[in-house]
């Protein structure tokens, strides 16, 4: 048989997870409508209230009237709708410290993924080493290596809540460092950096001449946690590309709308290739983001149901012995220590078997990552819902076999 892969680049030829793979992953695949259709109550999608109703009536209708608008069907011209842009200037302004010009430091990308992918594709050539505090995103490694790039983990200590460690970052620094790709607040283990990390991490950056791409997609419920976003420190905002994504917090994710913030000159070469690497955004999709900037107010509800449930599940989760999850930091996530019972990939296995819910297994973070799974507690509208999917994974933990534990 022809091997088609042998004409691919490497990471390309040497890559898991797609048609062929036996590993059951959600996003490949018909796996995700199984399970559903099986009744699993699936915990490892990280998309708020999924799979039921979560567009407040003012986004929807907004984005009602911009389909039936003349415009919703063509392009946005210029790439990126100039209102959206100014109200994503003023949330800049009035929330993350950043004053920046709508025109010349935001571009509109369909969905953060592209967005991350693109903030990285400038800084990363063959062989470049790109530094991601692990466990985090997947797509942060996945990213790197698509470039040919070489992603170098550095793993954070639980026991000092998953926090930055410089001294960790310049043990792993060489000549070939180029780059750190930071998700703050983390996915999974929901760290929001202090801001004297954070400040560390600038004076690293700086210190080695180095770029700094952060994902804030999860940046909106930090509960009592300052939130400082790192390009608005002094001296990072020339050397740092920030991705922003309306799917989190707002739990727009179905619409498809991220954006990118950076220094004119960086933006420069991003816009002379962006119809080239991301193309555009659903023009209508944008108008509904648009109202949803302007009326933000439905997120209150949001913030008061994850933080409701981030208590119920450390509650439930830390009645079983051998089970520990520390009290998530930020939005709707949890991230549960299963090391003392055994490994995390068959734990996964046995709950969706033996429970029917479906989570993720830490493994897939990174180093750091085995020994864990991750929750996403934002699931469905009803907490009642999550409370008995929970107490059926902690009644599975609780008993879970002698014989699969880890001795
Ligand atoms: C940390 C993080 N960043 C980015 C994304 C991508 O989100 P979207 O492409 O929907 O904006 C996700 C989605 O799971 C995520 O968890």
């Amino acid at each position: 048989m022809w091997d088609v892969r042998s004409k691919m680049t490497p990471a390309f030829a040497s890559a898991e997870g797609g048609l062929f793979s036996s590993v059951e992953k959600a996003d490949v695949g018909d796996s995700y409508q199984t399970l559903a259709e099986n009744g699993v109550a699936l915990m490892g999608w990280a998309d708020p209230f999924m799979p039921d109703r979560s567009m407040p009536p003012v986004v929807e209708n907004a984005w009602l009237d911009a389909v039936r608008a003349e415009s919703a069907p063509h392009y946005t011209a210029p790439i990126g709708n100039p209102s959206l842009k100014r109200a994503i200037a003023r949330k800049l302004s009035r929330i993350n410290g950043l004053e920046v010009d709508p025109q010349r430091n935001i571009l509109i990308t369909p969905g953060s993924d592209s967005g991350l992918y693109f903030a990285l594709l400038p800084f990363v050539n063959p062989g470049d080493e790109v530094l991601i505090p692990s466990p985090s995103y997947p797509n942060n490694t996945l990213d790197v290596r698509i470039m040919g790039g070489m992603p170098v983990p550095v793993e954070l200590d639980p026991a000092r809540g998953y926090e930055l460690d410089i001294d960790a970052l310049e043990q792993k620094t060489t000549p070939r460092t180029k780059a750190v790709v930071l998700t703050h607040p983390n996915n999974p283990t929901t760290t929001v950096y202090s801001r004297n990390a954070l400040e560390q991490l600038a004076q690293f950056v700086c210190r080695h001449d180095l770029i700094l791409v952060v994902d804030q997609a999860f940046e909106d419920f930090t509960f009592d946690n300052e939130m400082v976003t790192p390009a608005s420190l002094p001296g990072m905002f020339e050397r740092t590309v920030t991705v922003f994504s309306f799917s989190k917090g707002m739990g727009l994710s179905g619409l498809r709308v991220g954006y990118i913030v950076c220094d004119d000159h960086i933006m420069d070469a991003l816009y002379a290739n962006a119809v080239a690497v991301i193309g555009a955004t659903s023009t209508s999709a944008q108008a509904a983001v648009l109202a949803a900037l302007e009326h933000p107010e439905f997120m209150k509800e949001f913030e008061a149901a994850y933080d409701r449930r981030r208590h119920i599940a450390c509650r439930i989760l830390n009645s079983v012995p051998g089970v520990h999850m520390d009290m998530p930091q930020s939005g709707f996530l949890g991230w549960i220590d299963v090391s003392d019972l055994g490994d995390s990939s068959d734990i996964v296995a046995y709950l969706v078997e033996h429970t029917g819910v479906s989570v993720n297994d830490g493994a897939n973070y990174g180093p750091g990552g085995e020994g864990h799974l991750r929750v996403v507690l934002g699931v469905y509208r009803s907490d009642e819902h999550v409370e008995d999917a929970l107490t059926r994974m902690a009644d599975a933990l609780r008993t879970y076999p002698a014989e699969r534990r880890r001795p």
